[in-house]
């Protein structure tokens, strides 16, 4: 059937394909529109022509190959021929963070420098790296600086005009989080602007607010702020549960029933890694900062997160006593469930620690791995990367969890007992059942649930043990 809206439908380019850029490029191919996505990385480009996706994202690969397919997408490096040939630019380029907190915006700069030397007709640049409030304008007046009507190529009518379109994606579920978002935030401050991204969000049926190009950006930040605080607050209370014998989980799901509260982002555990929270939670505070205003809150939220990894350290040196020359099966890698990024992981940071206390570790991650080992090659008897959890947990004195992935949930406890050195199950991520693990014969020792679990009336099976 043909695209009755097929004619209006603005020319796309992604700038950066990452892990926001490629979903967002594929996204937008399958929804109909002609996309040009590019990256100066010359091995990813040439890896997403021959249809393999540069990292892992669910559904990716099969998008891939469809918009390949489809005859809508093209890739090149040339971030020239991206911007001579799309009418809408997605910036989605890498906004790392500097040693002060501050967001590193080279990347951002360089691409806005390219944008201005390239303009050959009007261009709506659409930010959705995540960016501190009022980067559009320092990428307005960089554009202005350098779109000369000498740069024009001839075409002296070109202009161009900055909006913000932040993304919302979370790794692991871009694709679902692309095609069904709960809201979409445009911040677009003309009618030619705003017309264009209407068009661009027509099959989109969740609320759109449009505002400024500043408050979008803001919102953006606020969004993870916020999301950091309350992973934080509930680390906090598990904390707080631990010294008095309750069990956060409990108080998680009995706050989260509370519509206003809600459930989703009070798992505690290892804390929040990534590419986004702990960059965007330090970039959030150095800007207040910058403007003299005070964030103590959110840099509670940061000091919290840190302390995560030196709790559960401190739990495997309470359950083992002496950790030098133990052998430990440490289950994930990655930052979270769903993803091989390692980014900012919380459980490379508690490996590092324990591999100074003299700890053997033998890891395993289903999608990690790869990653991991570039990084943190393998050292024989110390750091050994695992095929399998069973080959992981052979001979381990005990076994941890850092990261929630699904399979993790439903480990084979008996298999693991017989595998085991002794059985300890240490839980940075509250995955499993307590009275499950210990009536399996563990000791279980889980993130702001131990003591309660020690306290709770005994049932009968406790009991009887
Ligand atoms: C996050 C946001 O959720 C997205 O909305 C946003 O678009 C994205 O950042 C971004 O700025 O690009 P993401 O970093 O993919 O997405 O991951 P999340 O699912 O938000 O998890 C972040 C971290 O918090 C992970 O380490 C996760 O394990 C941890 N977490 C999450 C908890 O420790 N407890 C929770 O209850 C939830």
């Amino acid at each position: 059937m043909s695209d009755p809206h097929a004619a209006e439908k603005p020319k796309l380019s992604v700038l950066g394909l990452g892990h926001v850029g490629l979903p967002t490029a594929l996204g937008f191919v399958e929804l109909g529109f002609e996309v040009t996505g590019c990256d100066d990385d010359t091995s990813k480009v040439a890896m997403i022509r021959a249809g393999q996706t540069p990292f892992y994202e669910p559904g990716l690969d099969a998008l891939l190959k469809r918009a390949l397919a489809s005859g809508r997408l093209t890739v090149t490096e040339s971030v020239e021929q991206a911007v001579r040939t799309g009418t809408v630019l997605f910036v989605c380029v890498g906004t790392p963070q500097k040693e002060n907190g501050e967001a590193d915006l080279g990347q951002v700069e360089a691409i806005a420098r390219t944008i201005a030397r390239n303009l050959n007709g009007y261009k709506l640049v659409v930010e959705k790296s995540t960016v501190p409030a009022v980067t559009a304008q320092w990428i307005s007046k960089t554009m202005a600086r350098f779109a000369k009507p000498s740069n024009i190529s001839g075409n002296p009518a070109a202009e161009f005009e900055l909006a913000s379109n932040p993304e919302f994606l979370q790794e692991g579920k871009a694709l679902e989080n692309f095609f069904n978002p709960d809201r979409i935030i445009i911040g677009v401050e003309s009618e030619r602007g705003r017309a264009l991204l209407e068009q661009v969000y027509r099959p989109f049926k969740c609320p759109i607010l449009f505002t400024t190009v500043c408050t979008a950006e803001l919102t953006k930040h606020a969004a993870n702020a916020f999301l950091s605080t309350k992973i934080s607050f509930i680390n906090m209370v598990a904390e707080i549960c631990e010294a008095v014998g309750a069990d956060v989980t409990e108080v998680a799901k009995g706050m989260g029933l509370d519509p206003r509260i809600g459930r989703e982002f009070l798992n505690a555990g290892v804390g929040f890694g990534g590419y986004c929270f702990p960059k965007d939670l330090r970039a959030f505070i150095h800007l207040a900062h910058e403007r003299g205003l005070d964030c103590g809150l959110l840099c509670e939220v940061d000091k919290i997160n840190r302390r995560r990894v030196e709790i559960i350290v401190k739990k495997v040196r309470r359950a083992l006593w002496v950790v030098q020359g133990k052998k430990l099966c440490v289950l994930g890698l990655a930052f979270k469930g769903g993803t091989d990024d390692i980014r900012e992981s919380p459980a490379l940071n508690v490996i590092t620690d324990l591999l100074k206390e003299g700890a053997c570790l033998q890891v395993h991650d289903p999608q990690a791995m790869e990653a991991c080992q570039k990084e943190h090659p393998a050292q024989p008897g110390r750091l050994e990367y695992c095929s399998s959890v069973d080959e992981a947990a052979r001979g381990a004195e005990a076994l941890l969890i850092l990261t929630d992935w699904e399979e993790y949930r439903r480990l084979d406890l008996k298999r693991l007992k017989e595998l085991m050195e002794s059985p300890i199950i240490i839980d940075g991520r509250n995955l499993l059942d307590p009275e499950s693990v210990r009536s399996a014969g563990f000791e279980y020792v889980g993130m702001g649930r131990d003591a309660g679990a020690k306290r709770r009336p005994a049932t009968a099976e406790s009991a009887a043990q």
